[in-house]
């Protein structure tokens, strides 16, 4: 089953985490991103999709709406009229299935310090 196996190596990411960089580490911020969430997402201005939609401009843009990648019916449900914003980002980081149900992302972080590494590395992409 595909889902299970998204699920399973998404919540696998998500319990290796990194201790004790300097909170303010950009760096260090994409570094986990690139680690966590480079596997099915890009992150340059431009660059392809992947298996999940190219992350570039995020904060701001209108959610499961990005050209050019084709969203599920459950994100698009879930989603669709609402903007990105650090909030957003941060309970989608925080548990996804809470967020949209039926989306083909799975991922939780209950670390809040580690969901604002990945999310401070996203809102640099501008
Ligand atoms: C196993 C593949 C996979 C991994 C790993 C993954 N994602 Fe995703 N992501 C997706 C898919 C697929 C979608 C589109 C979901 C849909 O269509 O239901 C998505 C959608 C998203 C969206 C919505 C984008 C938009 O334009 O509305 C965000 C934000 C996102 N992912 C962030 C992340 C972050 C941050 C990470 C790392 C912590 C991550 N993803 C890890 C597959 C993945």
């Amino acid at each position: 089953m595909k889902s299970n196996l998204i699920a399973g190596s998404l919540v696998a990411a998500a319990l290796c985490t990194t201790p004790a960089l300097a909170a303010d580490d950009l760096a260090a911020a994409k570094e986990l991103t690139v680690r966590q969430c480079s596997q099915c997402h890009t992150f340059e201005k431009g660059e392809k999709h992947g298996q999940g939609p190219n992350l570039f401009g995020l904060i701001g843009r209108p959610a499961a709406a990005v050209d050019g990648f084709v969203f599920s019916d459950g994100i698009k449900e879930a989603l669709q009229g609402k903007t990105w914003t650090v909030e957003l980002l941060d309970q989608w980081l925080t548990d996804t299935l809470a967020v949209a149900p039926k989306a083909q992302m799975v991922y939780f972080q209950d670390e809040a310090r580690v969901r604002a590494k990945l999310i401070r590395y996203l809102e640099s992409l501008k």
